[in-house]
């Protein structure tokens, strides 16, 4: 059976460099069988985590009356999710950032509500041509998965990107593998 992929993107330049390798890992995915999903954070309008501890109060993960209330249910139902984003900053872009943060509500492995997700892939673009900041954002998204005790299927990564489209046909080609293998 296949499985439910669900793609976090985080640039708010819709059609870019990250874009695209989204749209080549659903590509592959879907061509193995799977379901995939696109999350745009970079186009919705979600709130930083406030630390108010009220998670579920008001049925939903998060109280905000914000855009996260569409991707819990997202969350909730997917078995992979991927995170793809443009390096900024040597992180995460704050749309996306804010999406993770959010995550709490459900908690890690052993958490009050953890997610049935079961494994992850990250999708990194960005200016820099060396691997530098890739590691470093790599290692990052490592840790969040080790937190949540998700399994990583794979991480691709282009650098020397900066213009929208400058993303190479070789990265694509890796991020559409990638989603086929899931
Ligand atoms: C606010 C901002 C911060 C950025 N910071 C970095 C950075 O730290 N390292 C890097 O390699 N590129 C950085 N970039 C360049 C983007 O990562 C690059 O243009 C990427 O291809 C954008 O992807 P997108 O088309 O999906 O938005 C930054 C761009 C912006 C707008």
């Amino acid at each position: 059976m296949g499985k439910k992929v669900l793609v976090l993107t985080g640039s708010p330049r819709q059609g870019g460099n990250s874009d695209l390798l989204a749209d080549a890992l659903i590509r592959g995915a879907q061509a193995s069988g799977h379901t995939a999903v696109k999350f745009a954070a970079g186009a919705k309008q979600i709130g930083g985590c406030t630390a108010c501890d009220r998670c579920w109060e008001n049925g939903h993960a998060c109280i905000d009356a914000d855009d996260f209330h569409e991707l819990e249910p997202l969350l909730e139902s997917c078995d992979v999710m991927v995170f793809c984003a443009p390096v900024y900053w040597m992180g995460f872009p704050a749309q996306m950032k804010a999406a993770i943060d959010k995550l709490y509500a459900y908690g890690g492995k052993g958490g009050l509500r953890p997610l049935a997700v079961k494994e992850g892939a990250l999708l990194l673009c960005g200016g820099d041509p060396t691997a530098t900041e890739y590691d470093y954002v790599a290692k990052g998204y490592e840790m969040i998965l080790s937190y949540l005790g998700w399994k990583d299927r794979g991480i691709v990564w282009q650098g020397d990107a900066n213009a929208a489209g400058d993303i190479s046909p070789s990265a694509l080609q890796k991020a559409e593998a990638l989603g086929k293998s899931l």
